[in-house]
Parts: structure tokens; sequence; C-alpha cells
């Protein structure tokens, strides 16, 4: 699968995205390694810090499933190219720096590794 393919995913999960709040409605798509795809939209509440966000949606979707190997992660917000907030990126980390990002929009197609957008991230591991 190749990025745009992953994007387009993400574009797709944004249609159920729940934003009567912020109207902000992101989409996500988490490839595993084995070629699955679960996708992910954000859930706003109107208690707001209850609010969740697409990416973490699809990553929790994945490893409530079984799923912890993940190649890439696509992030679509419409026009605006939305990069990860940086929970969603510790979350990302927790499961591989190595993790690609792929973030679309107006300006076209941006892809970084969780490495990239997360340097120095916590980790427990000596
Ligand atoms: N949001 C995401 O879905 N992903 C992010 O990485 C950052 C923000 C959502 C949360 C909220 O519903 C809306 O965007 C505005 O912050």
């Amino acid at each position: 699968m190749d990025y745009s393919d992953l994007l387009k995913k993400a574009e797709e999960a944004r249609e159920f995205a729940y934003a009567p709040y912020s109207k902000f409605k992101v989409g996500a798509a988490l490839l595993t390694k084995d070629n699955q795809i679960f996708t992910g939209c954000n859930v706003e509440n109107s208690a707001y810090s209850s609010t969740m966000c697409a990416e973490r949606v699809c990553i929790y979707k994945a490893v409530s499933q079984g799923c912890r190997e993940f190649t890439a992660v696509a992030v679509y917000a419409g026009l605006h190219r939305a990069a990860p907030c940086g929970e969603c990126r510790q979350v990302l980390a927790e499961f591989g720096t190595d993790i690609l990002v792929v973030m679309g929009g107006a300006e076209g197609l941006m892809v970084k590794s969780v490495k990239e957008l997360l340097p120095f991230s916590f980790t427990m591991k000596p």
C-alpha cells in the first residue's frame, strides 16, 4: 500500500468524526506490519478533556484487537495539513519510533518518522 492510499483511508475515516464543539474533523488510518488497516476519527465530548484524537482511536482499536506492530499512520484533517499532537506522538512512540507518519493537505503530502516528530522521547528502557 502506498502513502496516498493510506491517506485516502484516513480521509474516508474523517467522515465519521464527531466534532460538534471544535468543528475540526480528523481522520487517521494505521497500517500494521501484516498489512491490516485500522481507522479512527476524533470523538469529542462536552467535557472537553474527555475528547479522543483520531490517531489514538486507531491505535487503541488495533492494540485491543491484538496488533502491536505498525508501519505507518496517515492523518487527514482537510486542507490544513495537521500533524499529530504531542500525546498522540507519545502513544505512537510506545509502539516504535520508526513508524512513519503521513500527513496530507492542500500543501501536499509530508512523511516523517515518529523519531523525527518526537526526538528524545520518554522510554523506561535503559
Ligand atoms: N485532534 C486529533 O484528532 N488529532 C490530533 O493529533 C490533534 C487534535 C482533534 C481533537 C479535537 O477533537 C480536535 O482535533 C481539535 O483539537
